[in-house]
């Protein structure tokens, strides 16, 4: 984390902070992903936590990923994923529901003779949370200056929670009329994304819309090396910050993985703790050392990692 204690140094930020080797060979150790009051620990002693991509083949259905990531999600109660989508005509802000719906942890299977014959994974959404999840987004939208908001659902197919969500959508619009809002199923409107992003602003979606839309969005941006995220709870203002991509195995070892995503990842939480001056040189950096030599395959340069992040931590000691 050298970017964060020159900005902290240069700027005075006061931030300080302890690395924790949560991830998969302690799992393989131990067979824990979090360990035993980790949540409670977090959330007493830190602001945020700013996470580096999971997944591992060795662990080849993600469960310790599940365990860390789901874990510090749910536990931390962070049900506010922003994922922003930086394209050239303008910023989409994509907001996902974190906690709950597919990923609500409700199932089961039925086995018969050592075979599954029946799995389920149920939708589950509460009133209240997708209620304090539309207040907060709308809020936010209009203190980002958007105009137009849509909600992304599937009520023809899957009625239940749509309907839910589209009934808390409405409601709690009537309180944002600076805000017009659309409502657009998920395949129509991951098609018209893709199609022309242009007319979206504002995007609400449900917990795995959110994830694919999020992949889409990146591969508009440039690809997954450059998307970041930031995960909140608005209550308690813990965050959590972090590249939306995994592991990128097809090029692991390789040294070429594009570390832009975690580092804008890292400017979303100086934002998020008021840093905005910091976040902003960040950013620059970044950008800058995007667009240059150091830029890596992704990108269609010839750097690598460290050579990214070398040039990155160049331009910041030049401009702090
Ligand atoms: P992935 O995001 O790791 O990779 C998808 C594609 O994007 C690959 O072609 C990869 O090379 C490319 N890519 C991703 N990050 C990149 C980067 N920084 N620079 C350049 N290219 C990059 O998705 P996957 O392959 O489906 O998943 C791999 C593992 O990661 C799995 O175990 C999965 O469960 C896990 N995963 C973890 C997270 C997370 O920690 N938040 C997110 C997604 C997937
Ligand atoms: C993401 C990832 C996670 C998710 C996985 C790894 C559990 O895809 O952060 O986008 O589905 O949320
Ligand atoms: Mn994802």
């Amino acid at each position: 984390m050298p970017a964060l204690t020159a900005l902290s140094e240069a700027f005075g930020l006061g931030i300080d902070y302890d690395v924790f080797d949560w991830g998969a060979d302690q799992w393989l150790a131990t067979g824990t992903g979090l360990p035993p009051g980790a949540i409670d620990r977090l959330a007493r002693d830190y602001g945020a936590v700013f996470l580096g991509a999971l997944g591992d083949p060795r662990i080849p259905d993600m469960a310790h990923g599940r365990d860390i990531l789901l874990g510090l999600r749910k536990g931390l109660d962070l049900y506010v994923n922003h994922r922003p989508i930086v394209l050239e005509h303008g910023v989409i802000d994509l907001y996902r529901e974190n906690t709950q719906g597919l990923y609500a942890g409700v199932g089961g299977s039925i086995t018969r003779s050592g075979t599954v014959t029946v799995a389920i994974d149920e939708c589950v959404y509460t009133r209240e949370t997708v209620e304090r999840f539309v207040r907060f987004c709308l809020a936010r939208l209009r203190r980002r200056g958007h105009r137009k908001v849509t909600l992304v659902h599937k009520s023809n197919a899957v009625p239940n929670t749509g309907t839910l969500w589209q009934d808390v959508f409405r409601r709690e619009l009537e309180a944002f009329p600076e805000l017009t809002g659309s409502e657009e199923y998920v395949d129509s409107f991951c098609y018209h994304l893709v199609r022309d992003p242009t007319p979206y602003e504002g995007v609400l979606a449900s917990n795995l819309f959110g994830d694919i839309i999020s992949d889409i969005g990146a591969a508009l941006m440039g690809g997954l090396g450059l998307a970041a995220s930031a995960s909140i709870c608005p209550e308690s203002d813990f965050a959590l910050f972090e590249p939306v991509h995994g592991s990128a195995p097809d090029i692991a070892g390789k040294g070429t993985a594009n570390p832009y995503a975690a580092a804008m990842s890292l400017g979303l939480l100086l934002d998020h703790f008021g840093h905005a001056d910091a976040a902003a040189l960040l950013r620059s950096c970044v950008t800058e050392t995007a667009g240059g030599e150091a830029a890596t395959p992704d990108l269609g340069g010839k750097g690598g990692t460290q050579q990214f992040m070398d040039q990155v931590m160049t331009l910041l000691e030049q401009k702090l």
